[in-house]
């Protein structure tokens, strides 16, 4: 039996106004919560027991996956009081494991998106005979990431999170955020307190000669920490760029969800996603976008790249790109918003007030 340990219990800071109400892994990505997406991937590559470390927001996952059977797969729940860190989530939610001294289990973080071959790194994991075995992906800028180089076996020679200073960057290979622990490494890991697993765990066990193996794989991979990339993933999802089985719909260039309403000469485009009750106006233009359940977009609007909250309404010939509106607020007919701009939840923009500018 393959088991997996899902790390959900981070605050999303760099999602915000997203994350005020809904914690990261549970706000909708191409129609439904973006951890489906990571559940589904996981139980086609065998899982059958995934253990959910929870932290911030947990109240709100239950609720939805339930005892996991809808999706195929048995989910337990393990709550931290106050956050762990990576490390002592893992540490702790591997108390709901099964997994015997020797069994290999995979964690993943709950903001990635990739097409990863899971059953591949298993494999390998096995026959590397590695303590841990780490997914690792090749970015164009690995500052905000955990730097990762290899010798040519794949052997782990260091590992630095989040580097500072310019000598620290000596590859482009990062942390792609899915790892085959064996079991009683997990067990090692200290308890009762918080603990980096990026920062402490894989530095120490480095230093005390542990065989960490690292698979360096070319396949799509995105962390969905930023708006930006959040509302590109689900894009991609929509059109099949990736695949999900927990994508309701066909890949096309958009999906409209059930009880959604678009008028005729709305257009949709570029893996836009239009959630349950929301409304699209005649002339409006939402391309590569998020539009979630119960919003507004008004006549003429053009909204591109950008996510716009529950409830949330944008008026006529208003411009969005780049933006997030936050749920239930409300921005009036011609303004201008672009390049990252936020709007908090509940914000009430009069119409006309804004020009290329960051709320
Ligand atoms: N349960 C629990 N408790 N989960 C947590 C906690 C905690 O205290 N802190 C963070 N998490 C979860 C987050 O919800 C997320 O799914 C995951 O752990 C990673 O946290 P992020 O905050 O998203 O980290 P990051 O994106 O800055 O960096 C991590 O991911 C990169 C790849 O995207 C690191 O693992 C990097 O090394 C890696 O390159
Ligand atoms: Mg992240």
């Amino acid at each position: 039996m393959s088991e997996a340990v899902l790390l959900v219990g981070g605050k999303g800071t760099r999602l915000q106004p997203l994350t005020i109400n809904t914690p990261k892994p549970m706000v909708p990505a191409a129609g439904v919560p973006f951890l489906a997406h990571q559940l589904a991937r996981a139980r086609a590559a065998g899982v059958e027991h995934v253990v959910l470390a929870t932290s911030y927001l947990a109240e709100v996952f239950e609720p939805y996956f339930g005892d996991g059977s809808a999706h195929g797969l048995r989910l337990t729940y393990v709550h931290e009081e106050e956050p762990l860190g990576t490390g002592g989530a893992i540490r702790h939610a591997a108390t709901a494991l099964r997994a015997a001294p020797g069994d290999p289990v995979l964690v993943f973080n709950g903001d990635i998106l990739t097409g990863v071959d899971i059953g591949a790194l298993l494999l390998r994991h096995e026959r590397t005979q590695a303590d841990v075995t780490l997914h690792l992906t090749r970015v164009a800028d690995p500052r905000a990431f955990g730097l990762v180089p290899t010798d040519e076996e794949g052997r782990v020679l260091a590992f630095t999170e989040k580097p500072r200073r310019p000598e620290e960057i000596v590859t482009d290979q990062v942390n792609a955020g899915c790892y085959v622990f064996r079991r009683e490494v997990i067990d090692a890991i200290p308890g009762g307190r918080p603990v980096s697993v990026e920062r402490e765990t894989f530095p120490g066990l480095l230093a005390g000669g542990a065989l960490l193996h690292g698979v360096v794989d070319g396949s799509y991979w995105l962390d969905l920490g930023r708006p930006a990339s959040f509302v590109q993933a689900s894009a991609d999802l929509v059109r099949g760029i990736v695949r999900s089985p927990a994508v309701p719909g066909e890949p096309g260039e958009f999906l409209v969800l059930p009880g959604a309403r678009v008028e005729p000469g709305a257009r949709l485009s570029g893996g836009t996603v239009v959630g349950a009750g929301a409304h699209v106006a005649a002339g409006a233009a939402v391309d590569g976008s998020v539009v979630l359940d119960g919003a507004r977009i008004g006549p003429g609007a053009r909204v591109t790249a950008s996510m716009v909250g529950t409830g949330a309404r944008v008026g006529s010939r208003t411009v969005l790109d780049g933006a997030v509106i936050g749920d239930h607020s409300d921005v009036g007919a011609d303004n201008e918003l672009r390049d990252g701009a936020r709007v908090w939840c509940g914000t009430s923009i009069p119409d006309a007030a804004i020009r290329f500018s960051a709320v």
